[in-house]
């Protein structure tokens, strides 16, 4: 049988492979409440401008009404032969309202349908994942609160380079998921024009009013140009480079946490919650999640890539290249939210072991800057020669196996005479990390007061 919508060119219908490889609606029921929603705003529109009578107006709800309850109910049987969404949905208005029907796309095309429902979905996507993140920063402001002085190593090259505090670690992340948030914001702002009424690409000969359809969907305006209404995802490639960069940020948390529980970092423990077991060896509390977290970002890179590479050569306007779009943005997405959702699971349950920390805090000579320093304030030492003076003072401790700390005055003095043996107060961990006051610090008052700024922000 040829098809409905177009079957008067036609003499034949598809061949069975070309159904399978045309069909979208596997993936884009999706955004079905999206594409009623379109639909009833184009419809009230058309009413309004003289170009469907009011009764057809009124059916054509009422018929989208039905739908949209029979989807919802999940009594709605959607059919591959229907190739899409879009085309679901009319053929079923019109076994529901007859003929009415068949007036709703006036003055619309599947193009700009599509891109209307796309950018309507992307942007609840995205106040969901922002209210998402939202959260995992306010429990890690939480846990960065509660552990603002617990001390352990800060690595550069992941070799202890000076003592930190827990707090000020997990602080970092919110930070970052900060500008994660920022960039999903801005990608919203950007999306948020309406394509409808760009019909296939050229616009339309009938009067309608694209204002009235892009405030009724809450866009804040319509497209300035049909063809670039119709042919650009760049809304769906801005939001999944934004996922992408989140997906950066969380994987390398995920790393930190898989490194941390390990037995030989033992920093952090995880709950039961958030690992699980081996089979075989009963001893075992694996970091699953994190792993996967850590994992998932192939996919979202990989959804990125994907379309970058699907929209690359495609002249203007629509091609059905284009219908490509969908898929990796659902996977995206999806990974993405269960990303975040695991991670504040993780954040929330994840208890340090102080004393570990503590101690890998100490060991390393991680404050032999503080030494260094001690030696500029207290003996007016330049720093370069106080970096040399420092050297030495690690080697022989090196050479005798032992802390900093553990030197005595005598061994600090053969090195240099000068040092006296208030030396001593810079060389533990805590007054280390409770010496550096700078703007953007360590210290543990400077983490105490950012862990209460934030959550009072994430709070408003
Ligand atoms: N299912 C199509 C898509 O996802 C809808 C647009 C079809 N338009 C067309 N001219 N064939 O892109």
């Amino acid at each position: 049988m040829s098809n409905k919508m177009w079957g008067g060119r036609f003499v034949a219908g598809p061949d069975a492979v070309m159904e399978a490889i045309n069909a979208s609606i596997d993936f884009d029921r999706r955004f079905w409440a999206q594409d009623i929603a379109g639909s009833r705003a184009h419809a009230a529109m058309l009413v309004r401008q003289g170009i469907l009578s009011e009764q057809d107006g009124k059916e054509i709800a009422r018929g989208l009404d039905t739908i949209a309850s029979e989807i919802e109910a999940g009594g709605f049987t959607f059919s591959k032969s229907l190739e899409d969404i879009h085309m679901n949905v009319e053929a079923r208005l019109s076994e529901l309202i007859g003929p009415a029907a068949g007036r709703l796309h006036t003055a619309r095309s599947r193009n700009d349908q599509v891109a209307t429902d796309f950018r309507l979905y992307v942007r609840d996507a995205v106040d969901r994942l922002d209210a998402a993140i939202a959260a995992l920063q306010t429990a890690l402001a939480n846990k960065a609160l509660e552990h603002h002085d617990v001390v352990m190593p800060g690595f550069t090259h992941l070799q202890a380079a000076q003592p930190v505090t827990f707090g000020h670690h997990l602080l970092a992340y919110v930070e970052m998921t900060a500008r994660d948030r920022g960039r999903l914001q801005d990608a919203r702002r950007r999306l948020n024009e309406s394509p409808l009424g760009a019909a296939a690409l050229a616009g339309t000969s009938f009067p309608i009013d694209r204002e009235q359809t892009a405030a009724a969907l809450g866009f804040d305006r319509p497209m300035a140009n049909s063809l670039d209404a119709v042919s650009d995802r760049d809304f769906v490639l801005e939001t999944l480079s934004a996922l992408s960069i989140l997906a950066v940020h969380m994987s390398r948390f995920a790393e930190e946490i898989v490194i941390w529980s390990s037995a030989q970092f033992g920093f952090v423990r995880l709950s039961d919650a958030w690992t699980t077991g081996s089979s075989i060896m009963p001893q075992k509390r694996n970091p699953d999640a994190a792993e996967l977290v850590r994992a998932k970002t192939g996919r979202i890179f990989g959804a990125t890539i994907g379309l970058m590479t699907v929209m690359k050569g495609l002249p203007l306007a629509y091609s059905k290249d284009m219908q490509e779009d969908k898929e990796p943005f659902f996977d995206a997405l999806d990974a993405a939210e269960l990303v975040v959702a695991a991670m504040t699971g993780m954040v929330s349950d994840m208890q340090p072991n102080r004393e570990r920390m503590a101690a890998a805090a100490g060991a390393g000579y991680s404050t032999a800057t503080d030494l260094a320093d001690w030696l500029v304030r207290a003996l007016n030492m330049p720093f370069r020669e106080a970096h040399h003076v420092t050297g030495r003072i690690v080697a022989v401790a090196s050479e005798n196996s032992r802390d900093l700390d553990a030197l005595t005055l005598e061994e600090f003095q053969a090195v240099d005479q000068r040092i006296t043996a208030e030396v001593f107060e810079v060389l533990g961990v805590d007054n280390s990390v409770r010496s550096r006051t700078s703007y953007g610090g360590t210290a543990p008052a400077n983490v105490k007061a950012r862990a209460k700024t934030w959550i009072e922000r994430l709070r408003s």
